[in-house]
């Protein structure tokens, strides 16, 4: 039996797939490459000298995932396939809610279809909008989210709920990471942004390659420590391993769960900036900038319930994080270069 993982040539699932071959597990990733590379899963074969079987299907194709679903003998799902930059999904609402809504329904029906009732699914902190409550545990009230991108995630926790709660012959994991970064130490593969990075650190990585002049540190007047937007970052390793361990609470046959992805602690932007330098030696040049819309002063987790249902634990520090976000970024300065 095979895990599909939908998204799996993207940043977490091509991750992830390293940790679900070396853990013994087969896989098949479908992806329609909207947002990779197929060399990323080239390079995943390098890594753990195993094949990766690949359909390039979207998950809106109904008769694309009928034919996956015949053709190889799938178990679970690990469902990272989405769109998910925040600034795109403002500007295109219906482009949002049609690929990550329908195309999960899509999935959804047809997993059921050939009797494949478990889902793990990528959430997100965002659905805490702006957390009642800091570090952020999973009793924490879900919030108003800021954009449409937040919003897909929100409903799909909801549509999913709801699924599991009607045919209790699903097994539903909702994993909300909080903010993944780094690469695995290979430096083979990692996150491959199209265009100029909406997100910290492979601005920071540009910056340093010399790609972009300066990073623009978005508010320095929040209520932090410094004034700059503190967050939760967890090396990408990590959480791709917290996956495996999902998978292991689904074949328990325990209904619906959710977990936080995190490590617990909060870093602030200038934090990240500090570390990266001390990390590397390389001098990152920035400039303050006025607030993104949106954005929250502060966002960390109490990951907890992870370790203790889960029996997950992040294990790599900041220094890991950015130091194998570097030697991604510098053995490879122009991503998978396609
Ligand atoms: P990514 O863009 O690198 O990976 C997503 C993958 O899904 C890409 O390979 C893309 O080509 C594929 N995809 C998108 N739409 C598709 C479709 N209709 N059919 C088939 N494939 C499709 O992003 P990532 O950072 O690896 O994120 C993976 C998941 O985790 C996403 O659902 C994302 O929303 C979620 N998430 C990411 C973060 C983060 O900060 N990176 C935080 C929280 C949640
Ligand atoms: N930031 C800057 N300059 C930049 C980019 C970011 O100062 O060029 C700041 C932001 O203002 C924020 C922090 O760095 O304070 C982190 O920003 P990111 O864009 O890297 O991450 P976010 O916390 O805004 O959001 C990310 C993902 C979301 C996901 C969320 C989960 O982009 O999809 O983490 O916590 F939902």
């Amino acid at each position: 039996m095979a895990i599909l993982v939908t998204g799996g040539a993207g940043f977490i699932g091509s991750h992830t797939v390293i940790e679900l071959q070396n853990a013994g597990y087969d896989v098949v990733v479908v992806d329609n490459l909207v947002n990779s590379s197929e060399k990323s899963l080239e390079r995943v074969a390098q890594i753990t000298g195993k094949k990766v079987p690949f359909y390039k299907v979207d998950i809106l194709d109904r008769e694309g995932l009928e034919q996956v679903f015949a053709k190889e003998k799938i178990d679970s799902c690990i469902h990272f396939a989405g769109l998910k930059a925040v600034g795109e999904s403002v500007a295109k609402p219906w482009e949002y809610y049609e690929n990550n809504i329908a195309g999960t329904l899509t999935l959804v029906d047809v997993m059921r279809r050939h009797g494949v009732k478990n889902i793990i699914f990528s959430s997100s902190a965002t659905v805490y909008g702006d957390p009642a409550m800091i570090p952020i545990t999973e009793e924490c009230p879900k919030g108003q989210c800021t954009n449409p991108y937040g919003w897909t995630k929100s409903m799909l926790e909801q549509i999913l709920t709801d699924i599991q709660k009607a045919d209790p012959e699903w097994n539903v994991v909702l994993l909300r990471y909080f903010n993944p970064i780094g690469a695995h130490k290979s430096g083979l593969i990692g996150e491959n942004p199209n265009g100029i990075p909406n997100n910290l650190m492979p601005y920071i990585t540009q910056v340093a390659v010399g790609k972009l002049k300066e990073l623009g540190v978005f508010g320095n007047d929040y209520d932090t420590p410094d004034g700059t937007g503190v967050r939760d970052y967890i090396h990408v390793v990590d959480l791709a391993k917290g996956h495996v361990k999902a998978l292991k609470k689904l074949e328990d046959h325990s209904g619906l769960n959710i977990y936080n992805l995190g490590t617990g602690k909060g870093y602030s932007v200038l934090d990240i900036v500090k570390n990266f330098e001390a990390a590397t030696g390389i001098k990152i040049p920035y400039v303050i900038k006025p607030r993104r819309p949106g954005d929250i002063a502060t966002c960390y987790s109490d990951a907890s319930k992870a370790e203790k249902e889960l029996g997950w634990k992040a294990q790599y520090d900041i220094k890991d994080m950015c130091e194998d976000s570097w030697r991604w970024q510098s053995n490879n300065p122009n991503g998978y270069g396609d």
